[in-house]
């Protein structure tokens, strides 16, 4: 299935956005996600150097499409954990490295001081969703994160208000980089952003 052009594509996605969740995702969630242009230089560009720099990961939020994922990141020595909300969904995740819970209260699952590397795709507005608890969630990252630690933040215009630009991160994260990725780049309708653990 191909969409005719960029109009036609987000005027498809505001009104996937009104019915209901559970449905969203069993009509479209999993064809979409596999090739979005936004996925695809996640898994290309965007994951292979965050596997390359290696380091203790946690990736949040296991669904079918994302669970060669933690493979990927630990190709080169990493070793990643995962962390998902519902129960069900731990086949998706890190066979041996996986957590059930919830990432707003990430900081009573992991010790301290525990990542490197945080990754936090499509977690904000599908799950993590009023300023409350996602200034929890960057609370509870920022815990569980080594002082200088990388936050990839991933989110959908079209799901969430802008949350940094709310400040709901910069209590604990400012601007960083990666192996030459921009701080912050926008696909189509989903942004990245790149972030910093204060020391
Ligand atoms: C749209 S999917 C995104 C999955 C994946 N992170 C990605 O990049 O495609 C959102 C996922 O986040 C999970 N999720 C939502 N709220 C969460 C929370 N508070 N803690 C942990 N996982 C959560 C959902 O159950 C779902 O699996």
């Amino acid at each position: 299935m191909k969409f005719p052009t960029k109009t036609a594509r987000s005027v498809f996605k505001k009104l996937i956005a009104v019915i209901p969740k559970k449905l969203q995702k069993k009509l479209f969630g999993h064809y979409w996600a596999m090739h979005s242009p936004d996925r695809l230089v996640l898994v290309k560009e965007i994951l292979p150097k965050f596997s390359k720099a290696g380091g203790t990961m946690l990736w949040v939020g296991c669904e079918k499409y994302t669970r060669t994922y933690p493979k990927l990141l630990e190709k080169h020595g990493g070793v990643c954990w995962t962390l998902e909300l519902v129960p069900e969904q731990s086949r998706w995740g890190n066979s041996g490295r996986h957590i059930i819970g919830d990432l707003t209260k990430a900081d009573l699952l992991f010790p301290e001081h525990t990542f490197d590397v945080v990754f936090c795709n499509g977690v904000i507005g599908w799950g993590v969703n009023g300023p409350e608890q996602q200034r929890d969630a960057f609370r509870a990252m920022a815990h569980i994160m080594k002082p200088g630690a990388t936050l990839l933040l991933g989110w959908n215009t079209y799901r969430s208000k802008d949350p940094v630009l709310a400040g709901l991160s910069s209590g604990w994260f400012v601007p960083g980089t990666l192996d030459g990725l921009e701080q912050k780049f926008k696909i189509g309708e989903h942004v990245y952003e790149i972030f910093e653990r204060k020391d």
